[in-house]
């Protein structure tokens, strides 16, 4: 019998498996803090910016690479040229990495969420540590390990039912729900005396960072751009492997507009709830990382006992973007050995691969969850000490205090910039814009923004890369 490799039920399934992929921890968490740290306003404005001229081209050729060849990210290369097979382990090492740090991550949200609960019935959730329960819970193994590890065996079973049993059907209930959870925790944020601060903060133009010795303009625009690619999920053939499930009757171009429009404005309201919620109890938001955890729970603390609902509900709503998105990255790997196998002629075994892939990868991710997050003094030792490498001080350029900086950086800083660049100079100049031209062609249906596209993925997208790199560069040896 021959295998059927899955396709969408729908459109709306699509959009909304893709937009899950999209919105996660990178809108809800890492774009309020990282807009905190680089000046508000300034970087809203950049990260706009970017979506427009580099987003949504490159999810553009995502989508259309993935559906024109009906493979992942490695298949996808290949069927071009076996010597893009680089590419294609571009995409796959990201994942890895990626998939390892996030797990640990969608652990703790989950961790707090339960806490929450617990709380909802009176029962103390966070071992009698309040607010500081986020520093007990970083040495807290046993704990850390078995959300890690829940967590993992959620994302493995999603991606066991298969893309339209498994991914969409999540997807289409998650998606929504999420979205009203978000919007009920707004509107009672903006309730509160004092939230109007936090939107002031994102919206009242203010470009003062630029001038400002500790960050400056190119430190805003790689923080922006990187956050960018992350949270779109791009440059690592996520966006690919989804496409190639994707009908040839759906419309390519308009798809490649909703996700990033869907991602941008969830990335917008999770501001608009962290931002003024932070504002109204008297939180810091500019210091960075801690923001989801140890800021957001001071807010819930101090809201009373209504706290507790509201407070579960966010971490609720935070679990499911994580989920989302994990699932992604499940799959990228999962449909690679997929493709894999049938090239070979051999009838794939979905459920199997995903599983010795969530046991790898969980592996990878060990480091992650046992080195405190680089607090010192923890079971495993920061890479900096295993490497001998001399450490950089608190700060920007933090790339070696722990191990998620560091699969961070090799991810979000290098391998996803790459592969978009690589990408987008195949579109442009080799390929002269004819795999997106006949995706978005299909069907009869008009390439309307051709130029457009052919001039971003020509010029505007190399060189934004080239910046980035510039800009990633003078970190490390500047
Ligand atoms: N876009 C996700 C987020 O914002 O959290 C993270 C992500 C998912 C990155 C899937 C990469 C990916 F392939």
């Amino acid at each position: 019998m021959e295998y059927k490799r899955g396709q969408w039920a729908s459109n709306f399934g699509f959009v909304m498996a893709a937009v899950g992929s999209a919105v996660g921890l990178g809108n809800i968490w890492g774009f309020p803090y990282k807009m905190g740290m680089t000046g508000g306003f300034a970087f809203l404005v950049i990260y706009l910016a970017l979506v427009v001229l580099v987003g949504v081209v490159v999810m553009l050729g995502e989508l259309a690479i993935g559906r024109k060849t009906g493979k992942g990210v490695m298949g996808a290369y290949l069927s071009f040229s076996k010597k893009y097979a680089w590419m294609g382990f571009i995409g796959l090492l990201a994942g890895f990495l990626i998939l390892s740090f996030y797990s640990v991550l969608g652990g703790m949200v989950m961790r707090y969420m339960l806490g929450y609960l617990l709380q909802l019935f009176g029962v103390d959730g966070f071992a009698g540590q309040g607010t500081g329960f986020f520093g007990f819970m970083l040495y807290d193994y046993g704990g850390i390990l078995f959300c890690y590890l829940v967590f993992m065996a959620l994302t493995m079973l999603i991606v066991m039912g298969g893309v339209e049993k498994g991914i969409e059907k999540f997807s289409s209930v998650a998606m929504p729900a999420l979205f009203f959870i978000l919007l009920f925790v707004i509107i009672y944020v903006a309730c509160q005396p004092g939230a109007i601060d936090g939107y002031k903060f994102m919206f009242s133009p203010d470009f003062s960072v630029f001038s400002d010795p500790e960050i400056g303009f190119f430190e805003v625009f790689k923080t922006a751009a990187g956050q960018m690619f992350f949270s779109l999920s791009l440059g690592m053939g996520c966006m690919m492997t989804y496409g190639s499930y994707l009908s040839k009757q759906e419309n390519l171009q308009k798809n490649a507009l909703i996700i990033p429009l869907a991602d941008t404005i969830i990335a917008l309201l999770a501001g608009m709830a962290v931002m003024p919620a932070c504002a109204a109890f008297n939180v810091e938001y500019t210091k960075g990382p801690g923001l989801l955890f140890v800021s957001m729970q001071t807010v819930f603390e101090n809201m009373g006992s209504f706290g507790n609902f509201v407070g579960f509900m966010f971490y609720f709503l935070v679990f499911i973007a994580a989920l989302t998105s994990s699932i992604s990255i499940l799959e990228v790997v999962t449909t690679f050995q997929i493709d894999h196998a049938i090239s070979k002629g051999k009838t794939p075994d979905r459920k199997k691969i995903s599983c010795i892939y969530s046991v790898l990868i969980f592996v990878v991710g060990l480091p992650v969850a046992l080195d405190a997050l680089g607090s010192g003094g923890a079971f495993m030792k920061a890479p900096y000490e295993m490497l001998g490498i001399a450490y950089k001080g608190p700060g920007f350029a933090m790339w070696n205090d722990c191990w998620l900086d560091l699969y961070d950086l090799i991810s979000e800083g290098v391998l996803m910039p790459v592969g978009a660049f690589i990408m987008s100079v195949l579109i442009g100049w080799v390929w002269k814009i004819d795999v997106v031209k006949d995706e978005c062609e299909a069907g009869g249906k008009k390439f309307a923004a051709k130029k457009y596209y052919a001039f971003c993925f020509k010029y505007v997208v190399p060189v934004v890369m080239a910046i980035i790199f510039y800009a990633q560069l003078m970190d490390f040896f500047g």
